[in-house]
């Protein structure tokens, strides 16, 4: 018999390299939790703030300084933790970011030398930890197919997709974060995703 899920407020974050799956996976994972009668929210970084707006025009652009997004991010993180995340969360729902403080650390350290891993996790030190973060691996020459998109932002390049795919995978080792791969069939990446949120569930 399927043990019946309980509604428990923890914080979940699907985190990768661009395309990995990590907006399909996170919607499919709330309709999943839904229909257990579960209370979600789903969010999103860049958030839909003034700051994320700004972030989405800046990742099309080049000439912004690796440190100005990097405190950009932070700003908008820190906004979206404290009007949003942690209300949800005290209202006892389940909140699943898309992206969140890992994406930062990974991009923004490996944009620029002159970012450390530590300065990024000090700017982001307000926002909240997650309880469940899950990093969604794939190799950059097939998540970059995936995407129809082709106006491509400045961190969408093979390269630099690959360094980030690196210290995903190193990182999830060192922090202890749920790696899973996500070049298989949708529907078995999802049971994969679900397997590890559910026994949180329990
Ligand atoms: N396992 C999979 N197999 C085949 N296609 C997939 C798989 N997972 C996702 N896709 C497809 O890949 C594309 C990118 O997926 P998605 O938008 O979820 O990725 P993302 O990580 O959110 O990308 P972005 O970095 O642009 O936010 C979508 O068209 C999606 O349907
Ligand atoms: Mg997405």
């Amino acid at each position: 018999m399927q043990v019946k899920l309980k509604q428990k407020p923890i914080f979940i974050v699907l985190d990768g390299i661009d395309g990995c799956g990590s907006t399909t996976h996170s919607k499919m994972l709330k309709g999943c939790l839904e229909s257990e009668g579960l209370k979600v929210c789903l969010t999103k970084e860049p958030t839909d703030s003034e700051i994320g707006k700004l972030l989405r025009v800046y990742l099309k652009n080049k000439e912004i300084p690796p440190t100005t997004d990097a405190l950009l991010f932070a700003a908008d993180r820190d906004l979206h933790y404290h009007s949003e995340i942690k209300k949800k969360l005290d209202e006892g729902c389940i909140v699943i970011s898309d992206r969140y403080i890992e994406s930062s650390i990974i991009y923004q350290s490996v944009s620029s030398t002159d970012i450390s891993v530590n300065w990024v996790k000090l700017i982001n030190k307000f926002a909240g930890k997650p309880d469940i973060t899950i990093i969604l691996d794939i190799d950059p020459r097939i998540s970059l197919k995936r995407k129809i998109d082709l106006d491509l932002e400045k961190f969408e390049e093979m390269s630099f997709l690959k360094k980030v795919r690196t210290l995903y995978i190193n990182r999830a080792k060192e922090e202890g974060y749920h790696l899973i791969n996500s070049d298989e069939i949708i529907e078995l990446v999802q049971e994969n995703i679900q397997r590890i949120v559910n026994d949180r569930l329990k």
